[in-house]
């Protein structure tokens, strides 16, 4: 197989490339080469998805039996049709890395991978779906840019010849975001660790390296289709994924789990200072029925967490990236919430 990977260098491009190189197939990766390195054995072509020019040349370097396109989170849904058009002729199938936020019910309702996707036109430019600053109701603007781009990569290639994977939440090595990180860094410190929420709490992070196995089976195989790349509901739970961390970092951390209500009275920001946690109804009840029944495996968590915590201890911080920093309630304000739950 020869294969393209929009990205490469950077969590989960490079798990698709590096999955790739282990199956013996041929790599190209395209990027600007400003985040992280791909894994040695591909070949890299550099330019920016955005520039007409540097997509014509990469044009040049096919032609691929498929792309993945790994690298279009912040991307105008008119720059991926842009994209899709100068590959369509040198690429028999086109995989492109959507998003659960995609759907209009997400996180509020359950869905199944024939739930309503938002609206988002395949050209739209990068302000569609911008929301005023005092708007009070769902937050759509990713989704819609997502879903934009979703179509602009159906409608270029063609329902058999495009797939569109819609993970959640993606750990593993090379998590740039910061949520596991955190969790492990904080349980490495020890002592009383605030637990969001109920222990039995249903969660669903999928492990990079499945999300990049899954897209080279898609690549591979002759049918298009959308997939949510989740673990099954209710596999994995808060308490299996804080429990893992406790123990990978050496069992030095007691948890103590807050109540909802104790959290959001507190203020607490869902999602980011205590990551993964979230009170939407919907938010873990995302169903992955066609995904697992297309060959969808998502390794244990315990799995996940140990191999992050190995990267963190072999250096791994790939770059300073923004969204680290958004992550993780302060000591100060943990010992308050803490004190209020008593011994
Ligand atoms: N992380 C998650 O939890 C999560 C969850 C759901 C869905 N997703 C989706 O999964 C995909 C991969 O996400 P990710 O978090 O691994 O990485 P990402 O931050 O979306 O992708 C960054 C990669 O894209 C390249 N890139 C960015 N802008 C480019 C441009 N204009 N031209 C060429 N290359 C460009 C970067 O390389 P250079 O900077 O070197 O160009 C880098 O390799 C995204 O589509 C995201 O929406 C992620």
């Amino acid at each position: 197989m020869r294969i393209l990977v929009l990205g490469g260098g950077w969590f989960l491009g490079r798990a698709v490339a590096q999955a790739a190189l282990d199956r013996g197939w041929e790599v190209t990766v395209f990027n600007r080469g400003r985040s992280g390195a791909a894994p040695e054995g591909v070949r890299t072509v550099r330019g920016d998805r955005t520039v007409a020019t540097d997509l014509a040349r990469l044009a040049g370097e096919g032609p691929w039996d498929a792309v993945v396109d790994t690298s279009a989170s912040e991307m105008a849904p008119r720059d991926v049709l842009a994209g899709a058009h100068a590959l369509e002729p040198v690429a028999g199938r086109y995989v492109y890395v959507s998003t659960v936020n995609a759907y209009r019910g997400w996180p509020s309702d359950p869905l199944t991978e024939d739930s309503e996707v938002l609206d988002g036109p395949p050209d739209a430019d990068v302000e569609y779906g911008r929301l005023p600053d005092d708007w009070q109701g769902p937050d759509w603007y990713y989704g819609r840019q997502k879903a934009g781009a979703e179509r602009a990569t159906t409608s270029t290639f063609g329902k058999e010849r495009a797939v569109v994977l819609r993970p959640g939440v993606i750990l593993g090595p090379g998590e740039y975001v910061g949520r596991l990180p955190w969790w492990l860094t904080r349980a490495a410190r020890g002592g009383r660790m605030l637990a969001p929420g109920a222990p039995g709490r249903s969660i669903q992070p999928v492990d990079v390296r499945d999300v990049a196995a899954f897209a080279l089976d898609q690549a591979a195989v002759d049918r298009g289709g959308a997939y949510n790349v989740v673990a099954p509901i209710g596999r994995d739970t808060m308490s299996d994924l804080l429990t893992a961390c406790v123990l990978v970092t050496g069992g030095n951390a007691q948890l103590v789990w807050a109540p909802d209500k104790l959290l959001l009275d507190h203020d607490v920001q869902q999602w980011t200072e205590l990551p993964l946690w979230r009170t939407h109804e919907g938010v873990w009840k995302v169903e992955s029925t066609r995904a697992q029944a297309a060959g969808l495996v998502c390794r244990p968590l315990a799995e996940t967490v140990a191999d992050t915590w190995a990267w963190l201890h072999g250096g791994g911080v790939p770059v300073e990236h923004p969204r680290w920093a958004e992550h993780g309630i302060s000591p100060g304000r943990e010992a308050e919430i803490l004190a209020v739950l008593g011994r």
